[in-house]
């Protein structure tokens, strides 16, 4: 089945998509160092206070990112960049493929290690939404241990699709960066 186009003229990401994406990345370059200084020594003060922003944070992700998915899989994505390879394209599909799993999975595996092991998410409370699993200590206690490998995974594949995009915008100057570039500033 095919879906409606999610691009202008064709040519690069819709104006949701891009939303979606920058407002993702903007979150995540806060939930990594948010998740390090929280779990780290000399932060014990301040620590509380991170974790609930961690949490709130995360959680929104979660929320984020489903609708970001179902917005995707409604929407097709504009064709690959003239100028790319075959092989280039399916790189660049496969690696943003993985981005989004891992997005899932670092947002799951917070929730369930959270609730499993019978901790608030704050913001959920306020909000009165109640909490939608009950408590499981040790699956609580395998999903830390799977949020903080994948962080690391995560971490790495974040920084190698940046190294991409800049080598596209500024080495190669093929039009790739502009694709994404944010709804707001300008083109590229
Ligand atoms: C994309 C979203 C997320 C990112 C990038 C992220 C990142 C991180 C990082 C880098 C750490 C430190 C890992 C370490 O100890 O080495 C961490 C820890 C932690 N995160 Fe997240 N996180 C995300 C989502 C969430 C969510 C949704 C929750 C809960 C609702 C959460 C709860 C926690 C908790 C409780 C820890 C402390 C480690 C533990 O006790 O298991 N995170 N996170
Ligand atoms: C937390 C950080 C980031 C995440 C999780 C992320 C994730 C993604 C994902 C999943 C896609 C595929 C979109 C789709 O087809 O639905 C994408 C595309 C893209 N991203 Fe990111 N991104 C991040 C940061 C960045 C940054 C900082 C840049 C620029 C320096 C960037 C530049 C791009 C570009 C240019 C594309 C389009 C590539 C193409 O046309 O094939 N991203 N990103």
């Amino acid at each position: 089945m095919s879906t409606p186009p999610d691009s202008d003229a064709a040519t690069r990401y819709g104006v949701v998509s891009r939303l979606f994406h920058w407002l993702t990345a903007l979150l995540i370059f806060l939930m990594i160092p948010a998740g390090i200084a929280m779990t780290s020594e000399g932060f014990e003060e301040i620590s509380d206070t991170i974790f609930v922003f961690h949490k709130g944070t995360g959680t929104v992700l979660l929320v984020l990112v489903v609708l970001r998915l179902g917005w995707r899989f409604t929407h097709s994505p504009p064709p690959p960049a003239p100028g790319m390879t075959a092989l280039q394209a399916r790189l660049a599909d496969w690696t943003h493929t993985f981005l989004y799993l891992l997005l899932l999975v670092m947002t799951v595996s917070g929730y369930v290690r959270v609730v499993g092991d019978g901790f608030p998410i704050e913001l959920l409370d306020w909000l009165g939404i109640p909490t939608l699993l009950p408590e499981m200590p040790e699956l609580a206690q395998r999903m830390s241990v799977v949020h903080k490998f994948t962080a690391y995974l995560f971490t790495a594949t974040i920084a190698a699709h940046i190294a991409a995009a800049i080598h596209h915008g500024i080495s190669k100057g093929d039009g790739v960066l502009g694709r994404m570039w944010p709804p707001i500033g300008g083109d590229r």
